[in-house]
């Protein structure tokens, strides 16, 4: 899904620049252009930052807790 209009910007790749260490909206501005023309996309934009920040820290989090990973699986 588009989340930045302008720029050509979809989830997967502000998803994907998470992935590889962006982590605040100045990030993704910076190594997408997100929110660098209208703005109109900065408040989803951040949605979609906090989501899969959200995201990655629940995976950190079982990969330190390994009978966790094993009930998820099951
Ligand atoms: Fe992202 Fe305009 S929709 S800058």
């Amino acid at each position: 899904m588009y989340i930045c209009i302008c720029k050509g910007i979809t989830d997967s790749a502000i998803r994907e620049a998470v992935c590889q260490g962006a982590c605040r909206m100045r990030d993704l501005k910076t190594c997408l252009g997100v929110g660098t023309q209208c703005g109109k996309c900065a408040c989803h934009a951040k949605q979609v930052l906090n989501e899969v920040l959200a995201d990655l820290s629940h995976v950190k989090i079982m990969l330190h807790q390994p009978n966790h990973l094993v009930e998820a699986i099951n």
